[in-house]
């Protein structure tokens, strides 16, 4: 399987268990939702598998490459990517020159020099990767437009171009339609989905808008109390009487439906 593989991840606090003993798969070219109640452990996975929190217990691995004992740097290095609540981009910047940042930083690696210096070869890969990620995002047409003039539902959409022309492959999304409204957010689920089914990379999404979810995700992991409780598609786990004793009250549910 090439992707991001979690077996048997235990993560605790003091003498709280965040997360139990779970395993879930999130290969190339698959939209994978992971949902729970709050708290449940979803952002905790989120920090192991990005490195910036130490498991008790478990593996994770990184396009067959066991990545456990690496620090965050390095993963990203490899082609995991996140993005963040608290959107990072420079309003002051256009949108194109913020994606560009993305491409700038990974192709500077562990060297912060290439930052400063890039090299003049380099221009032509730069306005390829920035042409390519603006494209996939949909926002070709605010291209030159400043950052601080967008709504956040565009903001959204110009980080996700931006970590892909960092050449992120397998991108970690907590909760990234917080703060938009219904179209925006049906604007960034078929970008995301675009992203998987165009472009091949794997994405791993953390939500609570359920009808974003069972529209987009083809496969979905629920947790409870830091364990698996369900695997499934969307169709099943919807069905699954212990995912609605947990989560999915029928309110959810008919709100997905609708
Ligand atoms: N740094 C920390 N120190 C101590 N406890 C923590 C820490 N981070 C999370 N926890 C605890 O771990 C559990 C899982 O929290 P986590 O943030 O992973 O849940 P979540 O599923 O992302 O929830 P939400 O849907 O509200 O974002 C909770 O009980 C939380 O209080
Ligand atoms: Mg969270």
């Amino acid at each position: 399987m090439s992707g991001l593989e979690v077996s048997g991840l235990t993560v605790r606090f003091g003498g709280n268990v965040a997360v139990n003993n779970l395993s879930l798969e999130a290969p190339l070219g698959r939209l994978t939702g992971l949902i729970g109640p709050n708290g449940a452990g979803k952002t905790t996975t989120f920090a192991a598998i990005s490195g910036l929190v130490r498991p008790d217990e478990g593996i994770i691995r990184l396009f067959d490459r066991d990545v456990s004992g690496l620090a965050a740097p390095p993963r990203a290095q490899l082609g995991l990517g996140r993005t963040f609540q608290r959107p990072e981009l420079c309003s002051s910047l256009s949108v194109a020159e913020n994606v560009a940042l993305g491409w700038e930083a990974r192709a500077a690696g562990g060297n912060p020099w290439r930052h400063l210096v890039p090299r003049r070869t380099d221009g032509r890969a730069l306005r390829e990767a920035v042409a390519t990620a603006v494209e996939l995002c949909g926002i070709g047409d605010i291209r030159e437009r400043k950052v601080g003039s967008l709504s956040v539902g565009r903001r959204r959409l110009v980080e996700l171009a931006r970590v892909r022309a960092g050449g992120y492959r397998l991108l970690l999304l907590d909760e990234p339609s917080s703060g938009l409204e219904t179209a925006e957010t049906t604007r960034f689920g078929a970008v995301i989905r675009r992203m998987v089914d165009e472009d091949g990379v794997g994405i791993l999404l953390v939500e609570h808008d359920m009808a974003l979810v069972m529209e987009v995700c083809d496969y979905l992991f629920t947790l409870d109390f830091g364990e698996r409780i369900f695997a499934g598609t969307p169709a099943a786990t919807r069905a699954s009487g212990v995912v609605r004793a947990a989560y999915l009250g029928d309110a959810v549910l008919q709100d997905a439906a609708g």
